[in-house]
This record gives structure tokens, C-alpha cells and sequence, in this order.
């Protein structure tokens, strides 16, 4: 949500910022801008649309070495130039990314200073302010603004009287910065950093820090220096690029078997018992005790959009699994519901980014109400991951297409983990069954590979889609959290609208929207309700639809019954989501790029939403 980034240092500050603002994007991408010191002060050169854009739109010649970039996601005005960032007012320019929920009250009190903004955005306001209380010391005008600002924000500030410094604070929302041979830079996201060092920190919230060519010096606020706590990221520049592959989404699609051994195999031990060696998940490395685990009366797990299936399906295993009572919260709606939490409760947030305010929020409440919190995340050193009592890190590595692929089924696989262990810890599971779920697991990865090789399928069943209006996904138990997960995927992409419907609940309304032609996607992966499933794909069909069956290779279903057939790898009904989950990725991919979509930066979507 607005991807931001500085830098001062050696370089042409321009080029830094634009190759930074590219691997940014996919946070947001309706308008554009960069902000840099020349010789004739300061330089803004902003844009609507993509990066690509604002390149073309740079004065040829821009020499600066130092300078401040931003990739918008409209919250506050519409998509103009005007509106786009950087926002200068007096000597202070500045970029955000957040949301100044008190900015009408201040804008009202500026005005009366004499001040009048050009912008619809809450972010000039907050340069309006900066740029009241300046009087030549940057750090007080910061803090002395900071404490008037509510919302979320991270700010990269330039004071037109000192040029080569950065300053920059963050509440709510990410900022990470490394300072290296090339200078120093910061930004929302490592991503943009990796080119210059895998070694990078996170600010902290409510630090100040002042980047110059030769270091970032920091301030906590209190107002005495402290030092950067610098981590390494473990891949490297190739894992956030493309490699050969049309779309990040397709990529990232390709590099599941290996993100999901990343998450599984670390976290499987041998284990003696009784002279006998068995396979079992363990998180010894991650410190969770199995005391998290135990003594528990009930678990609800609260995040956003894909997260929030993962979720779901969390929810299947762990009541199968530990027999107590799990909800599933949308993370936005947690805080509302006035949640029953205590010790005795676990509260697991999902998120890709670790960053997404939503769930970043029902997080701080559930510690707040003395919950046990636990988050399976993929961003090291994200806000969820420092905040969380305890983190499972799922390793599915950077994702950067705006639809989530890799990330999601690496947060099943956490989920599975977790529940396989949990009932072992709470003697639901012996070690024999455990270690034979936990092979189950291990064995699943391969099955992968198998769909990845259905490409040619799966693109020419999309081919029947590209022209629908509307699309349904059925499913029972797991396969309806999974048809949860294929609609989102195949809408947020496609721009076909699409809905996700537990299969027997269709016949109480839905089903007077199936008429000829209408695509169902009948996903029927699990043998226990094949036959009640099979009843609900008659239904559809009764009605004239074109439906798309995802099973079992061995499931028997009558060949009328189905336009398309999509038999899965031969697994366990426990696993079958991984391979099913695949397909309809890939379904959403070739059906959105058929429709000559952007694939990766869907119109309106960011990846990170760091607004509430
Ligand atoms: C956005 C992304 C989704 C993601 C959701 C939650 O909407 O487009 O792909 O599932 O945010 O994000 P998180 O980072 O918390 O998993």
C-alpha cells in the first residue's frame, strides 16, 4: 500500500529511486514521483501511472545524489498528479505511506496559519505540519509533529536547507534500510535494498533516523542515539525478478514445491520412542513450546483475503485434529466483535506481508486481552513477526505478484504443521500417527510438480472462461475453504465476477443464478462427501451449467455430468488442497492473462495494505 523509498550515497539518485519505485510497484501502482536535491534545490518530477511513466517523464540530465521516491495507492483524493507524491509545503517535502486519520482537524487549523493545500491527500497535510513547526532543528519538528499525527505513517522527509539528509519515522507502517557501498537507502520493503546488500534493519516505531552518504544515525524518543540491529534476508536479487518467466505470478506459481519444502523440511526431526523412529514436525528452532499448544479451550485464527482461507482450512485441521471449537475471523471485523479472549485462548494471525493493518490490529488486541498469539508469516522482521508472541516464518520467499500463490500454500502447510503437532502435544495424535501424517506431508510436495506440468489443461479449459460474466466454485469441508481461495484468486486477476459456495448451501438461493452456460468449478477432492458432492454438481448441471470438476483420479462421476474433468495427482484426501489449490492458480493465471490483463498489478489492488 504506496511503496516508498530514499537513498543518499555515491549514485544517481534518480536511478536508485526509479529501479527501487519498480520493485515497489507491486504496493501500488496509480501514480508516481520522486523528489531529489539539484543544484537548483529541489527537483519533483511526478506522474499518473506506473514507473514506467514517471521514467519517461524525468528531466534528462538529473543530477542528484540524493532524493526520495513513491509508488501511490489512492486512499485520500483521487488519482492525479496532484495528489500523486511527493508533497512539498515550505522547506519540508515529504512521501507517505499510511493513512493521517486526524487530517482534516489539522488541515483546518493550518489553514488559519496562512497555509493552503493544493492536494486532496492527508500526506500534504502532514507536510503542512512538519513544516509549521520547523525552525531549523528537523528532529524536534518531527517529533513535535509525530505527537500531533493519529493513524499510521511511514514519512522519508527532505528540509530544503539540508540537502543530503534524509529523515524519516514510521508508526503503523514498514520501513527497512541498510547503509552500504552504494550509500544509504531506505525503504517499505527489502525488496528494494536487495540490489545494494542482503543486510538490512527495521526501523523501529517512533525512531528518527537521518540517512547521510556516510551512515544512519538514529534517535529513539527518548532523544538518545541507538544502534541498527541489522538481519540478512537468505535469497537474493534473482528470487524477486522474474527469471524467465512471463509474470511474477507464473513464477511464483513454478517455485512452490520448493517454498513448501523450505517451510516443511526444517521443522521435521526424527523422534525415539520405544526403540522406534518416527517423522514428526518440531519448532524447537522457531521457540514454540508445545505449551501453546496445550491446556488450550479454543483457537481463533484472524487475518485478511487469502490469508484468511489459509485460515480456513486451519480451522478443518485443528477441529478434525483437537477436537476444540476454532473461529475464523476476517481480521478487519475481529476488533468489532468484542472477541472473548484469555489465557486459555490461542489467536493465530495469518499474513504474507506481516505488515497488513487489519490483522496487525486484532494482533495487538488479542495480546492486549492476555491471549497467546502466534503468527505464521513470510516476512522476517515484519510488524506481525516482532509483535507476536510467538512466529512461525513460513520461508516461501519473496512473493510479488499482487495475487498470492506461494505464500498461500506455504501458509497451509504451517497450518498443517502446526495442527500435526498440536495434537501430538496434546495426545490426540501418537507419534506413529503423527509421523505418518507428517510423511503424508513430505510426500505431497512431489505431487506439485505433476500439476505444474498441466499447463496445456488448464489453459485451454480457461479459454471457456474469458468470456463469463459470472463463475461459482463449489465444495464441501476443505474443498469449500479451497473454493474460497479459487474464487478470490480467479476475481482479484480476471475482473470476472466470481463466488465461492459451500456446495450443499447453493439449492437455499444461489442456484436461481446458475443458468446455461454459467462455469462451476466443483471442486472434489475429499472421498467422505463425493457422493453428497456429486448430488450438487447434478444440481448445477440440471441447470445448464459448464462445469469444471477437480477430483480424485479414482473418483467416480458420470462423464455427463462435467464438460471438463482435472484429475489430481494420486494423495491422501488430507493433502489433496496442496495440488487442487495449484490448479485453480493456475486456472485464475492463464484466464486473466487470455483476457490481456495485467496479471501482476490487478487494476485497484496492492499486495501490502497497510491502511485499515
Ligand atoms: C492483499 C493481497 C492478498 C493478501 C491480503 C492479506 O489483499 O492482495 O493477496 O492475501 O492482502 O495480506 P497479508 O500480507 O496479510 O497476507
Amino acid at each position: 500500500m504506496c511503496g516508498i523509498i530514499g537513498f543518499t550515497g555515491g549514485r544517481n539518485a534518480a536511478g536508485v529511486l526509479l529501479d527501487g519505485l519498480a520493485e515497489l510497484e507491486y504496493r501500488g501502482y496509480d501514480s508516481a514521483g520522486i523528489s531529489c536535491f539539484t543544484q537548483n534545490g529541489i527537483t519533483t518530477v511526478k506522474t499518473v501511472g506506473k514507473v514506467a511513466n514517471l521514467k519517461a517523464c524525468l528531466p534528462p540530465g538529473l543530477n542528484s545524489s540524493c532524493g526520495i521516491g513513491h509508488t501511490r495507492w489512492a486512499t485520500h483524493g483521487g488519482v492525479s498528479q496532484t495528489n500523486a507524491h511527493p508533497h512539498t509545503c515550505g522547506r519540508v517535502t515529504l512521501i507517505h505511506n499510511g493513512i493521517i486519520e486526524n487530517y482534516l482537524a489539522l488541515r483546518e487549523e493550518l489553514e488559519k496559519t496562512g497555509r493552503t493545500p493544493v492536494s486532496q491527500t492527508d500526506s500534504e497535510i502532514a507536510a503542512m505540519l512538519i513544516d509549521s513547526l520547523y525552525d531549523g532543528d528537523a528532529q524536534a519538528a518531527i517529533r513535535a509533529a509525530a505527537a500531533r499525527l493519529e493513524g499510521a505513517y511511514a514519512f522519508c522527509i527532505l528540509f530544503a536547507d539540508q540537502p543530503g539528509t534524509i529523515y524519516c519515522i514510521r508508526k503503523g507502517s514498514p520501513l527497512v534500510a541498510c547503509h552500504c557501498e552504494a550509500g544509504s537507502i531506505i525503504a517499505s520493503d527489502m525488496v528494494a535494498l536487495l540490489r545494494y546488500s542482503k543486510d538490512y534493519f527495521v526501523l523501529e516505531e517512533n525512531q528518527i533516523a537521518r540517512l547521510n552518504a556516510d551512515g544512519i544515525a538514529l534517535t529513539g524518543a527518548d532523544g538518545t542515539p541507538s544502534f541498527p540491529d541489522y538481519q540478512t534476508v537468505t535469497w537474493d536479487v534473482s528470487s524477486a525478478q522474474k527469471n524467465g518467466f512471463k509474470h511474477y505470478m507464473e513464477k511464483e506459481i513454478h517455485e512452490q514445491p520448493e517454498a513448501l519444502s523450505r517451510t516443511i523440511t526444517p521443522r521435521i526431526i526424527k523422534y525415539h520412542e520405544n526403540g522406534a523412529v518416527y517423522t514428526l514436525p518440531d519448532f524447537s528452532a522457531d521457540c514454540i513450546p508445545d505449551s501453546v499448544f496445550q491446556k488450550l479451550s479454543r483457537i481463533i485464527i484472524t487475518a485478511c483475503g487469502t490469508a484468511m482461507h489459509a485460515g480456513m482450512m486451519g480451522k478443518v485441521l485443528f477441529e478434525r485434529l483437537l477436537r476444540i471449537p476454532v473461529t475464523v475471523d476476517i481480521a478487519s471485523e475481529f476488533r468489532y466483535q468484542d472477541p472473548i479472549l484469555d489465557e486459555n485462548t490461542l489467536v493465530i494471525t495469518v499474513s504474507q506481508s506481516g505488515e497488513t493493518a487489519d490483522t496487525l490490529a486484532a494482533l495487538r488486541l488479542a495480546r492486549s486481552a492476555g491471549a497467546r498469539t502466534l503468527s505464521i508469516v513470510n516476512v522476517k522482521g515484519s510488524s506481525i513477526a516482532r509483535e507476536s508472541e510467538h512466529v512461525f516464518y513460513t520461508h516461501a520467499g519473496p512473493e510479488i505478484a499482487v495475487a498470492s500463490t506461494k505464500a498461500y500454500t506455504a501458509q497451509l502447510a504451517a497450518f498443517y504443521l502446526i495442527a500435526f503437532r498440536a495434537a501430538f502435544a496434546n495426545g490426540r495424535l501418537t507419534a506413529a500417527e503423527c509421523s505418518a501424517r507428517t510423511d503424508g506431508l513430505l510426500s505431497m510436495i512431489p505431487s506439485i510438480h505433476r500439476v505444474l506440468e498441466m499447463k496445456e489443461v488448464t489453459e485451454k479449459l480457461s479459454r471457456h472462461l474469458t468470456r463469463a460474466s459470472d463463475l461459482f466454485f463449489i465444495g464441501r469441508g476443505m474443498d469449500y475453504a479451497l473454493s474460497c481461495e479459487g474464487s478470490i484468486k480467479l476475481k482479484e486477476i480476471s475482473y470476472i465476477h466470481s463466488e465461492a459456495y459451500a456446495a450443499g448451501e447453493l439449492k437455499h438461493g444461489t442456484l436461481s443464478l446458475i443458468t446455461a452456460d454459467v462455469p462451476v468449478i466443483a471442486l472434489a477432492t475429499q472421498h467422505d462427501v463425493l457422493p453428497k458432492m456429486v448430488s450438487n454438481i447434478k444440481e448445477v448441471r440440471a441447470r445448464g451449467a459448464f462445469v469444471i470438476l477437480v477430483t480424485a483420479a479414482d473418483a467416480v462421476v458420470e462423464e455427463s455430468q462435467y464438460d471438463y474433468r482435472i484429475d489430481l495427482p494420486a494423495t491422501d484426501d488430507w493433502f489433496a488442497p496442496f495440488a487442487a489449490a495449484v490448479v485453480l492458480q493456475l486456472i485464475a493465471y492463464h484466464t486473466s492473462y487470455l483476457r490481456g490483463l495485467d496479471v501482476d498489478q490487478p487494476r485497484h489492488l496492492a499486495k501490502s495494505v497497510t491502511v485499515e
